[in-house]
């Protein structure tokens, strides 16, 4: 397959076989025919009233900035772009009928003939997108075809969330953009979280003055310290209410619903920071906007057996929903940690008043009230899948996060319409790909491909539950982000491959076609000024002890692209080594590895410093699957998710190795790695012994790490090293749990990981 690739490739170049009608979302249907029709100075709209007229000018206004002339709209008699509304056709969908001479666009609302336009406008060149004017020879032109075309789902949502990084309304106008030609119909802002107050509520100053603002740090976002006595906030800010009223015209313009979420009772540190009486009073320390992850503070929540804080949720909401002509309204309800309700007078009298024998049902009344009260004033509430965890408040919509629908699903077992948002594959501050090339972020590895493959639909539901499934959303969370681009960088083009999910019936997947015609929209969103990840196209590497050798397995998401690699340690060109499949390595080398199509290289180059040592290439025994990095002579790098590394979660752990023989051990370097941010610490203690039947064995050395050392707030590789001066076949590795993080740190009480990336025996 690959070399069948690889020829078409080389004879036609990989873009020129692209396919001809290039969409994203594909088309439920295309007949493509032969010819042209081009779009010029005597091109005429014909539209059938004034919505109609709307959607057609600011399609036709785009040629205005780029080819010099302005399509003329007309709302009757004749032209060759013309609008007809057929009420027999689905909700949003449309039929596009382009003849060389005449363009017949039929839908049965607004929505439908905007989409027939973005269908339309994903095939003009890109330049059609960059708002600059183009010189005389571009031929703003789409190909003669047919298309009938309708969502899988009515609801097609991302999330942007601007309370971690404050997005500026000019970026998020043009993310609109985008999500709308993507047609995408929800825009889901996180308006509200510890880390900030997003949106101007006139009844509540200080949530503007105090809540808005924050301490900048320069550490990644689990590690930069909370606010210190002294420190005058110095980042932040919010949207004004003309600003919301904007974003929501521009939005609704394109199609998209802008739904707000306000946070309750938890992530909620920059409304308590301004307004302090509406924690319990049990909360015993100063409250402040969190620059970051903020540790045990993020346990600060609204107080539930507090009138005035219902009363105050309730002004904030009457303010939101007046801005917001959605007929959802988010609440959140995510991640409430109750730590102070157990303490509190107030919550504990509110327990007794409403016989309410659990702090899990305590946030049940808590958000069935605010529920109870999004719905008298004839709006629908949201809120995260914790709302599983008790009754269910009536009518909620929820939102599952956790697994890949197990808790929706508890929902949909109660009746109730879910959104699946699952982390683990629409959660697009994960890496999009082989972690040594991306920015810093959280967890494990998203793929483009992995976003393109996801079925929100589980084999484990009830047939019944499919009904209930609204749609998907991708969700943009922006701990990490500094810049636009930053969240650029994760939503693209992740983003085009959630719209398909969204969009295209169940099961009409095509990874190869999706790339084809991702290479071909991605130079519009560059266009518009926006940049995209280049993820698709680097090396992911498996390497796995064989034998006392190394076997080097190398992969790439994109099936259409060579790899090419050297083992000497020089650059990989075009004329390198094709990689075919995984090879030995039986001593040092230094692998380097690129992928290239039509002789250009496509990705960054993967460097492989494989070191061979005593323990390299052999087998380890253990009780973790990925034991094998600790042998493979590959170090891990300063990320412990890069996959180089092994770990143990919250208690004491060993594994051996089998060195095969009888050797002589001199010296031995156990990888170790501390990331005081994550929870990942050193062992508080390391045992190393030695056996020659792998029975008993004689103890070779020991290293005591103090509480201080364990618990040093630092991202660092820290080896331990032994002399031994001793011989065996069988090396065990012993190491101790320090117990829970301490009082002040990151993770005050929780368990600690520890990982290894590798054992080196001298
Ligand atoms: C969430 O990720 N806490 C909704
Ligand atoms: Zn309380």
């Amino acid at each position: 397959m690959r070399i069948i690739l690889s020829i078409a490739a080389f004879v036609c170049g990989i873009y020129a076989w692209a396919a001809s009608v290039p969409v994203i979302p594909q088309p439920v249907s295309v007949t493509e025919g032969v010819g042209y029709f081009n779009f010029d100075d005597a091109t005429t709209f014909v539209v059938e009233n004034a919505q109609q007229l709307k959607i057609a000018e600011m399609f036709a206004d785009k040629f205005g900035e780029t080819s010099g002339f302005v399509p003329a709209i007309k709302t009757s008699g004749d032209g060759n772009v013309v609008f007809i509304t057929d009420a027999s056709l689905p909700a949003e969908g449309y039929k596009l009928d382009v003849a060389t001479d005449k363009i017949r666009i039929a839908a049965a609302d607004n929505a439908g003939f905007f989409y027939a336009l973005q269908t339309l406008r994903q095939l003009l060149p890109a330049a059609f997108d960059s708002g600059i004017a183009q010189d005389g020879a571009m031929k703003w032109q789409v190909p003669v075809m047919k298309v009938e075309d309708q969502p899988r789902f009515g609801f097609r949502s991302l999330m942007i969330d601007v309370a971690r990084y404050f997005l500026p309304k000019s970026e998020l106008l043009k993310v609109i953009d985008v999500a709308a030609m993507l047609k995408i119909n929800k825009l889901h802002l996180h308006l509200v979280d510890d880390t900030g107050w997003r949106i101007e509520i006139k009844r509540y100053p200080k949530l503007m003055q105090v809540g808005a603002w924050r301490m900048h740090r320069d550490e990644p976002f689990p590690a930069r310290p909370n606010q210190r006595p002294g420190e005058e906030p110095n980042e932040g800010g919010y949207y004004t209410q003309d600003d919301i009223r904007e974003i929501v015209a521009f939005a609704g313009e394109r199609q998209i619903e802008v739904i707000p979420e306000i946070e309750m009772p938890a992530h909620t540190s920059s409304s308590l920071a301004a307004y302090p009486e509406f924690a319990c009073p049990s909360v015993d320390k100063p409250i402040t906007v969190l620059p970051g992850g903020g540790g045990v503070n993020t346990q600060f929540i609204y107080c539930a057996g507090n009138d005035s804080v219902y009363t105050f949720i309730q002004n904030v909401l009457d303010e939101v929903m007046a801005l917001f002509p959605s007929e959802y309204i988010h609440i959140g309800g995510d991640e409430a940690v109750k730590t102070y309700w157990a303490k509190c007078p107030r919550c504990k009298a509110r327990m007794e008043a409403e016989n309410i024998s659990s702090l899990e049902d305590l946030q049940g009344y808590f958000m069935a009230r605010i529920s109870d009260y999004v719905r008298s004033k004839g709006k629908k509430p949201i809120a995260w899948d914790e709302l599983t965890n008790h009754k269910l408040p009536d009518d909620i919509i929820i939102y599952g996060w956790r697994g890949l629908g197990e808790a929706a699903s508890k929902a949909a077992a109660q009746g109730h319409k879910f959104v699946m948002t699952p982390a683990r594959v629409l959660y697009f501050i994960r890496y999009q790909g082989p972690q040594w090339f991306e920015p810093y972020t959280y967890f494990g590895n998203i793929t483009l491909k992995d976003v393109y493959e996801y079925e929100p639909e589980q084999s484990s539901w009830k047939p019944e539950y499919a009904q209930l499934l609204m749609g998907i959303q991708a969700s943009m969370w922006t701990e990490f982000c500094r810049t636009p681009g930053d969240v650029y960088h994760q939503l693209f083009p992740r983003l085009l491959a959630a719209s398909e999910v969204a969009w295209c019936p169940k099961g009409d997947r095509d990874w190869q076609g999706f790339l084809q015609r991702a290479d071909v929209q991605l130079p519009r969103l560059q266009a518009m000024g926006i940049n995209h990840a280049r993820s698709m196209f680097n090396i992911d590497h498996k390497l796995t002890p064989a034998d006392g050798k190394v076997q080097v397995e190398m992969s790439c998401i994109r099936p259409d692209v060579e790899i090419r690699y050297s083992t000497d340690g020089t650059e990989p060109t075009a004329k390198s080594k094709l990689y075919e499949k995984p090879f030995e390595l039986k001593k040092q080398a230094v692998v380097k590895a690129a992928t290239f199509s039509g002789g250009k290289r496509e990705g960054e180059v993967l460097v492989l410093d494989v070191a061979f040592n005593k323990a390299t290439g052999c087998e380890t025994q253990s009780n973790v699957a990925n034991d094998y990095v600790l042998t493979n002579g590959l170090r891990g790098s300063d990320r412990h998710s890069d996959f180089e590394w092994a770990g143990w979660y919250g208690k004491d752990g060993s594994f051996v190795i089998d060195l095969g023989r009888r050797t002589s051990i001199k010296k031995v370097t156990v990888g170790c790695i501390n990331n005081s941010s994550m929870g990942v610490h050193i062992p508080s203690e390391l045992k190393l012994s030695v056996s020659d039947d792998n029975k008993s064995f004689k103890t070779v050395g020991t290293k005591t790490n103090t509480h201080e050392e364990v618990f040093r707030t630092r991202t660092a590789i820290e080896d331990a090293v032994f002399d031994t001066n001793t011989k065996g076949r069988y090396l065990k590795v012993e190491f101790t749990n320090p117990g829970k993080c301490p009082v002040g740190d990151f993770k005050e009480g929780q368990d600690v990981w520890i990982y290894f990336d590798e054992v080196i025996v001298e």
